[in-house]
Formats: C-alpha cells, structure tokens, sequence
C-alpha cells in the first residue's frame, strides 16, 4: 500500500478572468496563487485567512467542482489534472464537502432519511432497504434521532442540520472531508457540540479533514497543521502548536493577537493591521502584505518573499527569513 498522503497539493493555482466594464479589458484575479500542502489520513489541515483570501476556492479545487488553472493535485494517490472522466467520477465520492450553511445545500421539500439516501442511490447499487438502513445508521452515528429520518430541513435547529449536512457527506465513505466554516454560522454553544462530533467522526473513520476557517479559536481546538494564507497565498505553514505558540509571520501574528483565547502561558499584545484588505484584482507589489505590515522594508516593496523553512514552520517574510537585510529595531 502507498504512504503517500491522501490529500497533496503542489503549486495550485485558480486564477479568474474577470470583466472590468464594457471599455476596459478584463483582468486576471488570482484567487489561489501557488499553494503547496499535504494532509494525510486522521490528520486535519485548517486553512485560515481572512475573507477572500483563497479558502473556497481551494475547497472547490480539492473537492473537483473546479480545476486547477496550473499545478498538481493527487487525491489517494491520483494525480487529478489530466485525469480520465472515470477516475474523476471514482475520486469525487471519496471527497465530500460540508458548507457553512448547510440548508442551501439541503432540498426543502425532501425529507431527511431521504437526502441520506440519495447520494447511495445516484453512486451505489444498494437495495431500498439497505439505503435506508445505512441512513438510519448514519442519523445514529452524528446523534440524530430515529424519528427525524420523516422530517424535513425547516423542522430542524441550525446545529442539527450541521448534523444532516455531516451525515449525508460520509455516506459515501470518503477518504477526505472539505468543511468549509462547518461552525461560523452557529451560535458559539453549538459550534462546541458540532466541533466535538467532528473530531469524534475523524477519531472514528481515520478521515483527512481540510478544515477551513476564518476563526483562529476554532481552529484550534481541531487543527493538527495550519496554514494561514493572505491574497491567494500560504505566508505562513507549520503544526498548530508551533503556529499557536510561535507564530513567525507579521500577518499570522496579528491574526492570533485579535483572537480571543484564554492562554494562561502569555498575555498577547492586540496588533492592528492599518488599511484594508488590497484588492485580489491588484495586489501590491513585492510582498503583498506590505502595505499593512508593521516590520515592512524596502526589500519588501519589490520582492516577493518565498516560503522558506523557519525554525519548525514555513515562513513567507523577509523580516523572518532575511533578518540581516531588516532595518535594526530602534
Ligand atoms: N468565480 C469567480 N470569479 C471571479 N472571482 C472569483 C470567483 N470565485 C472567487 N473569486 C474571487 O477569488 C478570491 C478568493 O475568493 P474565495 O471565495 O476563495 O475567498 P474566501 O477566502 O473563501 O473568502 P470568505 O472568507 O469570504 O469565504 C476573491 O477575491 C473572490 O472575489
Ligand atoms: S516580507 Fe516584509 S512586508 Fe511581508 S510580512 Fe515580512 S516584513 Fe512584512
Ligand atoms: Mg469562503
């Protein structure tokens, strides 16, 4: 059997051609702009960034909604660009994506047990009574209640139909779970509960999970590996506690320092970032953090900073990885 990890991502890029207006040419948005990473089975990489930073485009390259524009996508060993239709057809039941909200994903007049069973019905040729079991067994295994198999979404609590959405992406037995913030639309009570059953799910079906989320605090509490990524970009890439204890990164830093989190270990400095997020459209130069970026210096104007290993995490910053070119601190 391979070891090669079931989830690894070279170079992936996304980029969109976008329309400017009726007199303007269009331009190239690069919403994903050379991401390398790897997750392996009952492991979980959480990606987070800020809003529009690359995160759902990244969840639609690993789930095969789309494709790479350039780079190297292997998914249990099979390499997706390139690949026949059959192949893509066989990957695709093995990764499954949960949605921030899962009710636009759920068909309002379709009952429960019967949205379980549709995924067995369109990709397996299990009998009625078999979907029907397997569903039933499923609602069991995310705690859901034998009489909620007849009921419809609406009937349902914002943390149950979490439940729902969850259930219905392993009928298939994937290999790989996409949640894309599975928690951000839940009130925080809940979120722990949900948060619980997913970890409870990965313990139990050694699953790899890619778990994206704009909210450090979550992260935390379910991330193996993160990867903190800005415009399209991973700056920052290392286990979570590396990341948590010791962040490298300008961006990684003053992400961790507006997050609240009890931490007795140390009391963070809150860090503003001035201005706002650039436009994806026309990102600055050099590195694109630059304009926001407190240790900013002229090398990081013009140069765009690799990510380069730093102690035990990858680090995309000149200030980090360049200290000797770094004007001295006064
Ligand atoms: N189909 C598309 N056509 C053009 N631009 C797109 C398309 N999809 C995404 N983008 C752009 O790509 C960039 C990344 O978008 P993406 O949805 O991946 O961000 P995100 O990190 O998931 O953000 P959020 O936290 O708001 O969900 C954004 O600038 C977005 O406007
Ligand atoms: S490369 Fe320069 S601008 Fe970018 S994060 Fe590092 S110090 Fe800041
Ligand atoms: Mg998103």
């Amino acid at each position: 059997m391979s070891s090669e990890p079931v989830l690894v991502a070279r170079d992936l890029t996304r980029y969109y051609e976008v329309s400017r207006g009726a007199f303007r040419d269009s331009a190239t948005l690069k919403a994903l702009d050379g991401t390398s990473f790897t997750v392996e089975r009952g492991k979980t990489l959480a990606v987070v960034g800020e809003s529009g930073c690359g995160k759902s485009t990244l969840a639609r390259l690993v789930t095969m909604i789309e494709t790479p524009t350039s780079g190297s996508l292997r998914i249990s060993g099979n390499e997706i660009a390139g690949a026949s239709k059959e192949t893509l057809r066989a990957l695709r039941s093995k990764v499954q994506i949960v949605f921030q909200n899962p009710y636009g994903s759920l068909n309002p007049r379709q009952r429960i047990g019967h949205a379980l069973e549709e995924p067995l019905l369109v990709n397996t040729n299990l009998s009625a009574k078999e979907r029907s079991e397997k569903a039933r067994a499923m609602m069991a295994s995310v705690g859901l209640r034998p009489e909620h198999y007849e009921r419809y979404p609406h009937m349902f609590s914002g943390g149950q139909r979490q439940r729902i959405a969850i259930a219905r992406a392993l009928m298939l037995d994937p290999d790989i779970l996409v949640l894309d913030e599975p928690v951000s639309a839940l009130d925080v009570s809940i979120q722990a509960q949900v948060l619980n059953l997913i970890a409870e799910i990965q313990e139990r079906l050694n699953l790899a999970f890619l778990f994206i989320s704009h909210d450090l605090s979550v992260v935390r509490h379910i991330a193996n590996d993160v990867m903190v990524m800005y415009l399209g970009r991973a700056v920052e890439y290392g286990t979570r506690d590396d990341i948590f204890r010791n962040p490298q990164h300008p961006y990684t830093r003053a992400l961790l320092s507006a997050t609240p989190m009890a931490d007795p270990e140390r009391k963070r400095e809150r860090i503003v970032l001035k201005g706002e997020l650039p436009s994806p459209l026309n990102p600055p130069s050099g590195c694109a953090f630059n304009p926001r970026c407190p240790l900013a210096f002229d090398l990081c104007r013009v140069n765009r900073p690799e990510l380069l290993a730093h102690e035990a995490s990858l680090v995309a910053c000149h200030a980090v990885n360049k200290p000797e070119a770094a004007p001295k601190a006064a």
